[in-house]
């Protein structure tokens, strides 16, 4: 049997599978199958109240996932599908309550990934957050997952897919479809700019009104990690009080294992939660990453948003210049 057949399989007796999407890894159930979204929560040790997305490789595979597919939902599709967009529309009646924490709504996708695709063709609509657990760094290549479950792993709970490491790096847009316009509940790799190009009236959402698991204290690294806003490793020492570090634990500067990100924003975001995780791997109590403002043109600042969200959110500690 190769190795889809047997993904396929696993899925269908109600298990679940790490997928690689093209932004982060997955950890997949079929919808159809209770205990394996049950097994989702409970391998990432996630609160149930925060809502899964719903993978699928056709629009028609839609047809039991959601109630309404409006004409903005269809130009959306059209225009950033396969990709990494998300939609959150109406829910339909019959689908799970448990994938959308009983909600009138249900966020969907449909990831480009030849891979991921080819899965949901066989096994139809999947459930799946990010493969990590809860609060903690999203995995972007299969080895991250196995680092992140290694007992479900050996357990067979989890199968393990590998596409490779992941293009865009960091998950996808979540947005609320609305009559008028979209409103982005979680920024990613489709920019605010993008959407209104494509003739959707966006808002950005504040933060208290963000999605149900897009919190404050999100994609932490293991160790403390803090983030400077154009500051040089030089003024750290200066900038920080030396109660904050030893707090952290920190005596020298060999306890600090420094991050570096790309000028560019797209391999910034390609690269963020592989440098993060390998930061935790290597000797020092604390991260630090700076993060040059001056970074990027005009046109990947919709990118660096996303990006500097996701720092913001994984940061014990900020400082500013
Ligand atoms: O790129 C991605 O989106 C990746 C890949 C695997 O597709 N998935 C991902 O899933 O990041 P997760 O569960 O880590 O993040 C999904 C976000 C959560 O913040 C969740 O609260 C939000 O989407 N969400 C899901 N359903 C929602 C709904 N009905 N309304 C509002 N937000 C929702
Ligand atoms: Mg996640």
């Amino acid at each position: 049997m190769n190795f889809l057949d047997a993904a396929a399989t696993h899925l269908a007796n109600g298990g679940c599978v790490a997928i690689p999407t093209e932004t982060v890894y997955g950890l997949a159930a079929r919808i159809d199958r209770p205990e394996g979204i049950k097994a989702i929560f409970k391998i990432k040790e996630r609160p149930t109240f925060d809502p899964l997305i719903v993978h699928v490789s056709h629009i028609d595979e839609l047809k039991n996932v959601v109630s309404e597919w409006s004409p903005l939902a269809a130009k959306l599709a059209a225009k950033f599908w396969p990709g990494p967009l998300t939609m959150v529309l109406a829910k339909h009646p019959s689908l799970d309550a448990m994938i959308t924490s009983g909600l009138s709504t249900v966020a969907v996708r449909m990831p480009a990934h030849s891979m991921a695709l080819d899965l949901i063709k066989k096994s139809g609509p999947l459930a799946a957050p990010s493969a990590n657990r809860f609060g903690h760094t999203s995995p972007t290549t299969i080895e991250h997952v196995a680092h992140e479950f290694p007992e479900s792993v050996s357990r067979k709970e989890v199968l393990l897919l590998d596409g490779g490491p992941c293009t865009v790096g960091i998950e996808s847009t979540v947005c609320r479809v609305a009559e008028g316009g979209v409103e982005i509940l979680r920024p990613g790799g489709v920019t605010a700019e993008q959407l209104k190009s494509a003739g959707a009236a966006v808002t950005e959402l504040k933060h208290d009104k963000a999605s149900p698991g897009h919190m404050l204290h999100h994609y932490m690294p293991v160790k403390p990690l803090i983030v400077g806003w154009n500051v040089d490793f030089a003024d750290l020492f200066s900038l920080l009080e030396k109660s904050k570090w030893s707090e952290f634990g920190v005596q020298s500067l060999s306890d600090i294992t420094q991050i570096e990100l790309s000028d560019d924003a797209r391999i910034a975001a390609r690269m963020l939660y592989s440098e993060l995780r390998s930061g935790d791997a290597k000797p020092g109590r604390v991260l630090f990453l700076n993060r040059n403002l001056d970074q990027g043109g005009a046109d990947d600042m919709s990118l660096w948003h996303a990006i500097d969200d996701r720092l913001k959110r994984a940061a014990r500690f900020q400082l500013e210049r």
